[in-house]
């Protein structure tokens, strides 16, 4: 095998003479601690030696019998890019914006099958050496695992099938200083001897009566920096950016509505998470309004809000609230105190939503609005009812949901009335006829009937809101209430 003698014996690898030096040590815990996902790059080019060094720099890390099963193919010609994002469905606004794009593979013919998963256990290690390597060279990295078909990067770059692609490693100069996203502390994930942690499960299931409060909070915590705090049109995914989405248009334009009834309103978004509804408003109409609260479970979630509205103009507006008890709903506002307030899809996280509705209309002044919008019950979920079946799968039908219900629209009537608002519309979202149109449209575009599929789209996007009786079958309610 030439490969193990020529070339590897090349670059023997020599035990230096130095002394070990813990200094060093010191230096590589230093870099450890400051390494960040980047995902915004310089457009300055990234030259070979550098490419080639940090994927030396991967391959001297342990694999499983020596096998040494990775391969990679660094990607820089736009062409390929926008070929490779297209073919893996990736999604990623990096594809284009990441100078290279070193897609990681191992070769399946070199596989053993192995109760530990030694070939993946390699490819991870390889991945997380390509990164602190990039931060040691003053480069910055991204490692992409949400790759919807990661061998459309295969087929774009015409490696043989018996490479598996393992997704990519963006690299470039950086353009960003993100913050620390939250890490557990070690004595949450660390025992000595004997597991002396709670044997609780974290997260039972997605069925919400099995979550706490405290849970909930944890889990919006962790799973909020996900895209980092620079979620603007530079790094959002390419498309579906839920915010231009027709459901969140449909959303800011109500809300703008309600807020151009009053003067200098008070604003609150509940359960705002990563403030993509804040933002929103803020764009649209962050001068009329005299503050936008985004309310949310944990400090983290509200350190978060800082950080993305910090850079954008009249930040000061906008004022993160911290839930004040661990297993309790409680808006930290006095009675009465905003106009307006906006619910996006987050009453879903509660089994009996009682509690939050009735904060909600606490903190609302007489004759406020409030618009909630959730997931409608008897629209066919399918993909989520075959998991429920299985009752063991915790993050719901998007591994960004979380403990998730849907609502039946009478239900629901019912649970408002009883908190005490008074429902002056309700609104269906995405009816399920716009499938048919949208399969029909996927159609007629791989037919190349690109003119038709643009009629159907746009007849599609406006008939997405109904108040007619699709509503009942669409698959989210946009409920209207007032504080009588
Ligand atoms: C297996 C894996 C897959 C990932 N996939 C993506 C991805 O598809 N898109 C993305 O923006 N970040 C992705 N990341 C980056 C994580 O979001 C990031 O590491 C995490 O939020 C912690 O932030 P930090 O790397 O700055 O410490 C991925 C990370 C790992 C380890």
């Amino acid at each position: 095998m030439t490969r193990g003698t020529n070339a590897m014996n090349d670059q023997a690898i020599k035990k230096t003479d130095a002394p070990e030096q813990p200094l060093a040590g010191d230096a590589f815990l230093a870099l450890l601690e400051r390494r960040r996902s980047t995902r915004m790059f310089r457009e300055q080019p990234v030259p070979p030696e550098m490419i080639e060094r940090l994927v030396r720099a991967a391959t001297l890390m342990p694999t499983s019998c020596n096998r040494q099963l990775w391969h990679f193919v660094a990607i820089t010609d736009p062409a390929v890019k926008v070929k490779a994002s297209r073919l893996s469905d990736a999604q990623q606004s990096y594809f284009y914006d990441a100078p290279v794009l070193l897609a990681v593979f191992y070769d399946t013919s070199l596989e053993t099958r192995n109760p530990c998963s030694t070939a993946q256990v390699t490819v991870g290690i390889t991945i997380g050496t390509l990164l602190l390597a990039a931060e040691a060279m003053g480069l910055g990295a991204i490692y992409l695992g949400g790759i919807r078909k990661p061998d459309g990067i295969r087929k774009a770059v015409g490696a043989p099938t018996h490479l598996k692609n393992f997704g990519l490693v963006c690299i470039g100069y950086r353009d960003d200083d993100p913050p620390a996203p939250n890490r557990r502390p070690v004595e949450h994930v660390l025992s000595y001897n004997r597991f002396t942690l709670p044997h609780e499960r974290y997260h039972a299931d997605i069925r919400p009566h099995l979550w706490k409060l405290s849970q909930v909070a944890d889990f919006r915590d962790k799973l909020l920096w996900y895209k980092g705090v620079h979620i603007d049109a530079k790094t959002l995914h390419v498309d579906s950016d839920v915010r231009s989405s027709p459901k969140f248009q449909f959303m800011t334009g109500r809300l703008g509505v309600m807020i151009g009834a009053c003067t200098r309103p008070r604003v609150l978004d509940v359960l705002s998470f990563n403030g993509d509804v804040t933002f929103q408003l803020l764009n649209a109409c962050g001068g009329q309004v005299e503050k936008l609260y985004a309310y949310d479970l944990t400090p983290g979630i509200a350190r978060y809000i800082v950080e993305r509205f910090r850079r954008l103009g009249p930040a000061e507006v906008v004022e993160p609230l911290v839930n004040v008890e661990p297993e309790t709903v409680q808006i930290p506002l006095p009675d009465g105190h905003v106009q307006v307030l906006s619910c996006y899809e987050r009453l879903e996280h509660f089994e009996d939503p009682g509690p939050l509705l009735r904060e909600m209309r606490r903190v609302l002044a007489p004759g406020g609005r409030a618009l909630v919008v959730v997931s409608n019950r008897f629209y066919p979920h399918m993909y989520r009812y075959r998991r429920m079946r299985k009752k063991d799968y915790a993050l719901g039908r998007n591994w960004n949901r979380g403990p998730e219900r849907k609502y039946e629209p009478g239900q629901l009537a019912r649970q408002f009335r009883e908190a005490g608002f008074r429902v002056t519309a309700v609104t269906g979202l995405q009816p399920l006829h716009l499938k048919l149109v949208a399969a029909a449209e996927g159609f007629l575009r791989r037919l190349g009937w690109h003119g038709l599929a643009d009629r159907a789209a746009d007849w599609r996007l406006q008939r997405y809101a109904t108040t007619s009786l699709w509503r009942y079958v669409s698959s989210s309610l946009a409920y209207e209430l007032i504080k009588d």
